[in-house]
């Protein structure tokens, strides 16, 4: 979906008046002719489904309670998820974990440093310390696998060890990284590209409500989430653990980036239909859950 579409329907939804709609959404009168026709439909179901909504978020937390919980797939014998999908394509292979140089900071500094950072220097990170950010997040220190289950063990906790996340980069400055999308594959600890240009910065702005950080960041990192992987043990209380363990994660990458002199911010504010949309995803079965920029601190003035 694109994001005039997305900011049509936004609009409309709410009964905003023409005049506001093509502001807001930078519409032609041509553009909102023809979405009145097209989305007509797509408009009264929104707007029928969003009077029903008020209580979701107190309905999923009541819902969620182990007093209504089903039996989740591995009590029915349903085939295990993959804890890493299988993913195939040339493997650009990073620094590996163990030669890169450790970061001196003590984790003391790190917490009283961190602060949500927006604004980058125009400076590109190195390998190796993109190596150092993907060990801290998303890195498989272990992996175990058998017909039963499959598991992966990283550097941050997950419920059950389900690490129910994907590792999707857009990569606008590293060094001899060209600039385009990337998927991380966490056991090789190495990047595949999925498209390349440096334009996809502005894609991904946009569908980030145009935070231009991501425009500005050396890299954006964005976190899909299989939920499969985690409602296979845990059923609907799955759901739960998704946006937690994304938490962990996040915070991670806040740390690492103090202690290489840079610095992220985490990014919750995306429309779902354009982010999916970029990577290809159904929005259902996988789905992005959370990003972050992140770029060097821009050194203070002399
Ligand atoms: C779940 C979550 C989503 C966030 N989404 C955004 C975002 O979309 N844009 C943004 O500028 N900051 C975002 N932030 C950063 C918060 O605004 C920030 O953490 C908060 O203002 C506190 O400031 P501090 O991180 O510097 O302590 C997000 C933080 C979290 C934890």
């Amino acid at each position: 979906m694109d994001i005039k579409k997305f900011y049509y329907l936004y609009f409309k939804v709410r009964d905003e008046a023409k005049d506001v709609i093509l502001k807001e959404a930078e519409l032609s009168e041509e553009e909102y002719a023809r979405f009145e026709g097209e989305l007509a439909e797509e408009v009264s179901l929104i707007k029928s489904e969003r009077s029903n909504l008020t209580a979701i978020g107190a309905d999923f937390v009541h819902y969620t309670r182990y007093i209504y919980e089903s039996a989740p797939d591995t009590a029915k014998g349903v085939i295990r998820p993959d804890a890493v999908s299988p993913w195939s394509g040339e493997i650009l292979q990073l620094p590996a974990v163990g030669v890169i140089d450790k970061p001196e900071m003590k984790l003391w500094d790190a917490i009283e440093k961190r602060r949500s950072l927006r604004s980058y220097a125009d400076k590109a990170l190195t390998q190796a310390e993109l190596s150092f950010l993907l060990w801290s997040t998303q890195w498989v220190r272990d992996f175990r696998s058998n017909e039963k289950v499959e598991v992966a063990f990283r550097n941050v906790p997950s419920a059950g060890a389900r690490h129910p996340f994907e590792t999707w980069l857009l990569i606008n400055k590293v060094d001899g990284i060209r600039p385009g999308l990337y998927y991380y594959h966490p056991i090789k600890h190495g990047l595949v590209l999925f498209k390349e240009g440096a334009e996809l910065a502005e894609t991904v702005c946009h569908a980030s409500l145009d935070q231009e950080m991501v425009k500005t960041s050396a890299v954006t990192f964005i976190w899909v989430a299989i939920p499969k992987r985690t409602t296979w043990r845990y059923s609907q209380r799955g759901y739960r653990y998704l946006y937690i363990d994304a938490g962990h994660v996040g915070q991670n990458l806040h740390l690492a980036a103090e202690a290489i002199d840079s610095g992220a911010c985490m990014i919750g504010a995306y429309y779902d239909e354009g982010m999916n949309e970029i990577l290809g995803l159904d929005g259902k079965d996988s789905f992005v859950i959370y990003m972050a920029s992140l770029g060097k601190r821009i050194p203070p003035e002399a």
